[in-house]
């Protein structure tokens, strides 16, 4: 899909879907009132003789978040039909109401297979958003919406849908002072996008198209694409000499080898430098511990922490941040097998620590405690860790947050801010020191679990901060909205869902 913007009026601009807005409650498309947008679904509602104004009366049209309205113009003007879409109450409106608009026009346009859509840039006028940031939100929520997982359907099926897609998307601007931050904005959405998109297709392959290796190679080619990038690879035998024995006492089990993947870009004049470390469980059977059988299919998604730092990591280059970006990834397949990690074994962690394996399907944690050890010795100023870490998580906030838990107030703060203004959601959790005594082992250093079932998300960060030693740290638990069983909004559909990268990247720009 062509995403663009032009100067030029939406009442005279071909079509087969023109979409406006009105916010709640308004009942004329205002005429006189400041702002662009508002202005725009006035100027479409004369040009077809008021009938905007008629049909918000005759149709009960309250402008509520979602709602919408579609009827036909009959050559009034040249778009043949005409979209609108409530954006609810205008106090509450912000960055996220502009991509849920435009998920909804991507939708509305696909059921009809529509082919060109021209829209108004919502937001940018009485909504009050700067004409950048509601052009970058018009461009993500287009293109994550019109996202499908198709790799594995017939020719016949792909040729058809790809005839229905939607092939160009043009944002309208009267103003031609904001034209340059509106392309400004499109080509900022198109790399968040894009780099979203990514992660949706590593995290929906099956396992068996999606080992270790693979993400091993996709690392690789990250890295010869982009000569800013560089990565190095711990196999299995250097990992042995490193004394790496969480990550590869996990991948015991697996016929599949294990891997410490370290991807590195280093923009000149960097004065920060951060650490993202990303669990890559290709697939999470649970080990001997093994996982009951029912939606464990869904443990294809195990490897969403270490495709995150991918989907960031192919963006990079692009939105050129100054700051200095380490990625670690640990990989391995968790299985059963007669080679497999038992309840009751002790592996010997790349920090020094032992750690005793009460659950072998809390192998993330196991993992991770090599990872977090590798990116500490590289001295980042920060570490960001993402892991589908707990079930728990997902009992304790629901499938479209993520837990978040750390060891300095300020980095959160920051982490916050930059979740909220790309519409993902987040909420701390704490790290109570009284709790800590749950993951000592009597016998060795760490166990990996304490021996109550309470508190599962925290017991999971409690466990990880013992490898960070006191760089400053958050662990992100995305086990529940990095995959959408159903549709969360209009612009994340079933699926992997890409969580997560538009934070690190709306972060990473604040340095
Ligand atoms: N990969 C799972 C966590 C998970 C659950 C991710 C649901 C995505 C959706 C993790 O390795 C795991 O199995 N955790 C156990 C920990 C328990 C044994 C303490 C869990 O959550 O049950
Ligand atoms: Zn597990
Ligand atoms: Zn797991």
């Amino acid at each position: 899909m062509k995403i663009s913007a032009k100067l030029g009026l939406l009442e005279k601009e071909k079509a087969d879907l023109l979409v406006v807005n009105l916010f709640e409650g308004v009942k004329k498309p205002p005429r006189l009132r400041s702002g662009q947008a508002a202005e725009a679904t006035g100027s479409v509602d004369r040009a077809l003789g008021g009938l905007i104004s008629k049909l918000i009366l005759s149709e009960n049209f309250q402008g509520e978040e979602g709602e919408t309205l579609i009827f036909h113009t009959h050559g009034q003007i040249p778009a043949q039909k005409v979209l609108i879409v409530g954006l609810g109450k205008e106090k509450d409106f912000n960055l996220d109401s502009v991509r849920q608009a435009a998920g909804i026009s991507l939708q509305k346009a696909a059921e009809f297979s529509a082919q060109k859509v021209v829209s108004i840039l919502h937001g940018a006028g009485v909504g009050g958003l700067n004409p950048q940031e509601s052009a970058q939100a018009l461009c993500e929520g287009a293109l994550l919406a019109s996202y499908r997982f198709l790799k594995y359907k017939n020719q016949k099926e792909r040729k058809e849908a790809f005839k229905k897609q939607l092939k160009e998307f043009l944002i309208l601007q009267k103003d031609k002072a904001d034209l340059a931050k509106v392309k400004k904005g499109i080509l900022q959405g198109q790399i968040f996008a894009k780099a979203t998109l990514l992660v949706r297709d590593l995290v929906n392959e099956p396992s068996s198209h999606y080992t270790p290796v693979h993400l091993k190679k996709e690392a690789q080619t990250l890295s010869k694409k982009n000569h800013q990038i560089s990565v190095k690879v711990f196999d299995q035998r250097k990992l042995k000499s490193m004394g790496a024995g969480g990550l590869l006492g996990v991948a015991k089990g697996s016929e599949e080898p294990a891997y410490l993947i370290h991807l590195h870009y280093k923009p000149q004049g960097a004065k920060t430098k951060i650490a993202l470390v990303g669990k890559g469980i290709t697939f999470d059977t649970g080990g001997i511990s093994l996982k009951p059988s029912e939606k464990m299919e869904q443990m294809k998604i195990d490897m969403a922490g270490a495709g995150t730092i991918l989907g960031v990591f192919s963006a990079l280059p692009k939105l050129r941040p100054k700051v200095e970006v380490h990625g670690v990834i640990a990989t391995c397949e968790n299985m059963p097998s007669g080679r497999a990690l038992k309840p009751g074994d002790i592996v010997h962690s790349l920090s020094g620590k032992t750690i005793e394996i009460f659950n072998t399907d809390a192998e993330g944690r196991v993992i991770l405690a090599d990872a977090l050890t590798y990116a500490q010795k590289q001295n980042p100023n920060f570490i960001l860790d993402l892991a589908t870490l707990t079930g728990a998580c997902l009992v304790a906030l629901g499938e479209q947050i993520a837990g978040a838990m750390g060891n300095n107030p300020e980095f959160m703060k920051k982490l916050q801010v930059a979740s909220k203004e790309v519409g993902e959601k987040i909420w701390e959790l704490p790290l109570p020191k009284e709790y800590q005594e749950g993951v000592k082992s009597d016998i060795a250093d760490l166990k990996n679990i304490p021996p109550t079932r309470f508190a599962g998300a925290i017991m999971g960060g409690l466990f990880l901060q013992e490898f960070v030693g006191k760089t400053p740290w958050i662990h992100l638990d995305i086990a529940g909205p990095v995959f959408a069983e159903k549709p969360f909004s209009t612009y994340i559909p079933q699926g992997g869902t890409g969580f997560g990268v538009r934070t690190i990247l709306r972060f990473l720009e604040k340095f």
